[in-house]
């Protein structure tokens, strides 16, 4: 493997401070697993680029879903996988006027490793974009954690880095989200080497970066996901931190420290500057995906999210872990954060109605995952959705079929003023039998009954991580 650094320049990388391109090893983790779950089956990444019309419908999909659905997701050019997490990003979209399915093409992202050949590197435009897309501010963002956003054009091809007309010197999240009521767009992004390790920003529409406060922490924690309200911004500062010497020395980056980095959550008021924030020691565990936050009448902030106790402890292919509902009750004035888990369902990809992010809401819904075992070498599996109310109570609940797995589901409104949880979840399902995919289409007020609707896409699509729907005519 790549890990055969010399002593020599092993030290003088180290020295440097992390000026110097010490990622491309990643590319090569040297405890390579060698049960690669996520290049096999419904994981395996497609080799070619389709576009397909006369796509065949089962069932009747709703005349409201009128746009774009696009989601992202690691597809790894060629046999090189050493991680879930590191693929070439894909998008897979498909087109619909009036509830007919028009059109289904797939992309890679043409980031400069897909165009050039290039390895990742700490260069921030070397990143693989493979995790998420947002529409913001007119553009579609594609994005991952490590580096600069991708801007895609609406037919799925790549305009190239985005970074709010050069302004953006940090990473941004593959999490941004939208403040519920200003419409900015509020995101983060971590720095790997040096405090201040995190960078909170927040862009405007017109794509003008009108915040920027840094953050100091005690290490360059895996930040993956994050939660605001009306007055607050959340973090969770948790122990998946990355280590500058893994990455020199060829192995993943990151690893669990939960017996010596402290979780806290951070609470900082929106208006205040780094030194407000205020630090709160929580649990140790991890967090991938946050559901939702808000503030009650009394001021109580409200967390949902999917609740590691422990992750990646034998390694960083140690996903069987289980993650359940959980929730932190932090009341600001008094200083008090309580917390606990809300069901024992091992769930993830949690979400509200898009219309509310950020405020109160009275439904939750999770993709649900299935068991496969407690080795290291076992998949991960979504099996359906489920449902809850506010109190973390099952509400509803859908199950597939063995031969059938699914991953993110994402909330469309029925229309704009409808009711809360009026409209449909939508998501890529994978059927085994025939190693093709199609997009379901659930009726949210009715999940178990199942989908109402699904789109035969004509190929796999492999399973990915984040996609949005985008209710526009600009972009059909
Ligand atoms: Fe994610």
């Amino acid at each position: 493997m790549k890990s055969e650094l010399n002593r020599r320049k092993l030290l003088s990388i180290l020295s440097a401070g992390g000026t110097a391109t010490i990622l491309p090893s990643c590319a090569t983790f040297s405890e390579y697993h060698s049960n690669t779950w996520w290049i096999k089956e419904g994981y395996a990444p497609l080799q070619e680029e389709f576009d397909r019309s006369n796509l065949r419908v089962e069932g009747e999909i709703p005349k409201h879903i009128h746009g774009l659905y696009v989601r992202n997701g690691g597809n790894f050019r060629g046999g090189n996988a050493p991680h879930y997490f590191v693929g070439d990003g894909m998008l897979h979209g498909i087109w619909f006027k009036n509830g007919k399915p028009m059109h289904y093409r797939n992309r890679w992202v043409q980031t400069s490793l897909v165009k050039d050949g290039k390895k990742m590197s700490i260069d921030k435009k070397d990143n693989m974009s493979n995790t998420s897309i947002i529409a913001y501010g007119g553009k579609l963002l594609s994005l991952m954690e490590i580096g600069f956003p991708y801007e895609i054009n609406s037919d799925l091809s790549t305009k190239g880095v985005y970074r709010f007309d050069n302004t953006l010197e940090a990473a941004m999240t593959a999490h941004p989200k939208v403040h519920p009521t200003t419409q900015n767009l509020q995101f983060y992004g971590m720095s790997f080497f040096s405090n201040p390790f995190l960078h909170y920003r927040e862009a405007n529409e017109n794509g003008e970066i009108t915040k920027r406060i840094d953050i100091d922490l005690p290490g360059s924690s895996m930040q993956h996901d994050f939660q605001r309200t009306e007055n607050y911004v959340i973090f969770l500062d948790l122990p998946i931190v990355f280590s500058k010497m893994k990455a020199v020395m060829g192995q993943f980056p990151y690893s669990w420290q939960g017996d010596k980095y402290r979780a806290r959550l951070g609470l900082f008021p929106r208006t205040g500057t780094a030194s407000d924030v205020r630090w709160f020691d929580i649990k140790t565990g991890f967090c991938f995906h946050t559901a939702n936050a808000f503030e009650k009448k009394d001021g109580t902030v409200i967390v949902q999210l999917s609740h590691f106790k422990k992750l990646w402890v034998r390694s960083p292919y140690d996903i069987n872990f289980p993650s359940q509902l959980y929730q932190y009750h932090i009341h600001p004035q008094k200083g008090i954060l309580s917390e606990g888990p809300c069901d024992d369902l091992r769930v993830d990809f949690g979400f509200v109605d898009s219309r509310f992010a950020g405020i109160e809401h009275q439904k939750l819904f999770f993709s649900t995952l299935t068991p496969t075992g407690s080795q290291v070498t076992d998949p991960v599996r979504f099996s359906g959705v489920v449902c809850y109310n506010q109190q973390g109570t099952r509400l509803d609940k859908f199950t597939y079929p063995d031969e059938f797995d699914c991953g993110e589901f994402t909330f469309i409104p029925k229309s704009h003023d409808a009711l809360e949880g009026e409209g449909n979840l939508i998501g890529f399902v994978y059927n085994r039998r025939n190693d093709t995919s199609t997009l379901d289409f659930f009726d949210a007020e009715n999940v178990s009954i199942g989908p109402i609707a699904r789109v035969h896409i004509g190929n796999r699509v492999p399973f990915g991580f984040h996609g949005t729907f985008v209710n526009n005519a600009e972009f059909l």
